[in-house]
């Protein structure tokens, strides 16, 4: 005899992309979670901000209903689903579900990045679940990595490329040869970028990632306002056939790295962490990341590099992402149980001007002896060394182009702030972190 499922009541916060695609994903793969997990999962109610709006889905009309709160407030309901987006109500009927002791399920990037630490906070007091895996990287499973099979990894680095948007862009600048302009025109025909892409292109949506990121990997609260942020929008089709030349793309990544664990004197973890536009060695696995899809590439001391790759957003990508935890919260509360990230410590942040890196630099010279000697005394008085230098003749002018050794962020800017009042200096051509292969 087997036993039947146990009901789980949900309460879904929000139909729109994402809801919109999980309520079909959930009710096609509904019988085949009740069988391998003994749970069947119902939808009690789905909160919008509009009953009139005509959806894509159909929605049972006896289940929507436009008040959140009582959603949250439902005796009947036992998990929560948010994916309304935003800081306020979001966050207000997170922390109202959580303190009544639902578990959550949220893909709220900007909430977790800004006020991650309260809600990881208040979900281990009321010892519930609260699952973000679709916030970061969509359908990519990442957070689960980070919080469970890689929890005992010492983890030094991760890169990502977590934004769609601005890796089609990119991608079309360099396989096309596309301006930045007509990129940015043809992602928001496609509907890859907003009609105001400032989020995405100016570094936003990735920086809350890469917060996000850093937190769960490295254990300390890291908010969105700790990321340094340069976008794409001054990246030129000439930097684009600059790096092909030297062997690099450009991606916009996000960087979070540990700088000192603090282990030895009984402090957070420092770490550095940031979004701009980076040469990376085209024999890098990231480098061969295209249009809009999105990876994330993860250095551990032990493990070595790990890189998961896939959709970083979109409706369907970002449901299953959602399901997954929707599943695993539910096993939790059958099992009263619930995994909680706790009570982290506040990072410490490592300022950019104090970050290390590789840097690109090219200068427009005039084309005359001694030239070269003068700037690489500039170079030497601030301690940044050339690693490789190529030079093209152009008309009466030269351009020289520089790859360095790691450097200091902060020595890197004074010696381009140096170069720049020498005399035989034009102008500078273009300067980017760089990552090797
Ligand atoms: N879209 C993606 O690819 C993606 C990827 C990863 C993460 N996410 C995250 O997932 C979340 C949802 O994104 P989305 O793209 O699905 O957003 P969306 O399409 O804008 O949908 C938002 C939904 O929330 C509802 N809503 C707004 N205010 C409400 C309120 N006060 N009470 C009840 N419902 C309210 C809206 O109702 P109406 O339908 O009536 O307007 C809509 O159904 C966001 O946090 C987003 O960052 C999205």
């Amino acid at each position: 005899m087997t036993n039947s499922p146990r009901t789980i009541t949900i309460g879904l916060l929000g139909c729109g992309n994402v809801g919109g695609a999980l309520l079909p994903l959930l009710e096609q793969q509904r019988a085949s979670i009740a069988a391998r997990t003994g749970i069947d999962l119902q939808v009690a109610k789905v909160a919008v901000r509009s009953l009139s709006k005509s959806r894509d889905v159909e929605v049972p009309e006896a289940l929507l209903t436009s008040d959140a709160a009582a959603v949250v407030g439902d005796p009947g309901i036992d998990l929560i689903v948010e994916l309304i987006g935003g800081i306020e109500p979001a966050r207000e009927l997170i922390l109202a579900a959580l303190r009544a002791g639902k578990p959550v399920v949220t893909g709220n990037k900007e909430l977790l990045a800004n006020h991650g630490a309260e809600l990881y906070a208040v979900a281990a007091e009321n010892e519930v679940d609260l699952l973000f895996e679709a916030a970061v990287a969509g359908g990519i499973p990442i957070m689960r990595p980070l919080r469970e099979s890689l929890v005992g990894e010492p983890i030094t680095r991760v890169l990502g490329i977590v934004n769609g948007t601005t890796n089609f862009i990119l991608s079309r600048m360099s396989d096309a040869g596309a301006s930045y302009a007509d990129a940015l025109s043809e992602a928001q025909t496609l509907g890859y970028a907003e009609r105001d892409p400032t989020a995405d292109v100016e570094g936003f949506d990735a920086g809350a990632k890469a917060a996000i990121i850093a937190t769960i990997a490295f254990g300390a609260s890291v908010v969105a306002g700790d990321v340094y942020h340069e976008g794409i929008s001054k990246v030129t089709s000439a930097d684009i056939a600059f790096a092909a030349r030297l062997g690099y793309v450009i991606k916009l990544l996000g960087i979070a790295e540990l700088v000192d664990d603090g282990n030895a004197d009984h402090k957070a973890p420092e770490v550095a962490v940031r979004v701009h536009p980076v040469m990376v060695d085209q024999n890098h696995p990231l480098a061969s990341v295209r249009d809009s899809f999105n990876a994330v590439f993860i250095e551990g001391a032990a493990v070595g590099d790990l890189m998961l790759y896939g959709r970083g957003a979109g409706g369907p990508p970002t449901a299953s992402a959602v399901l997954g935890d929707v599943i695993d919260a539910a096993s939790n509360l059958t099992r009263s149980t619930y995994a909680a990230i706790g009570d982290l410590p506040r990072a410490r942040i490592q300022p950019i001007d104090n970050v290390r890196s590789a840097f690109y630099l090219s200068l427009n010279v005039a084309d005359a002896t001694g030239v070269l000697a003068k700037v690489a005394d500039v170079f030497g008085r601030h301690g940044v060394s050339i690693q490789s230098m190529e030079q093209e003749g152009l008309g009466d002018e030269a351009r020289l182009v520089f790859i360095t050794h790691e450097a200091v962020e902060s020595n890197l800017q004074s010696t381009l702030r140096d170069l720049q009042q020498l005399d035989v200096v034009h102008s500078v051509g273009g300067m980017m972190r760089v990552i090797g292969s």
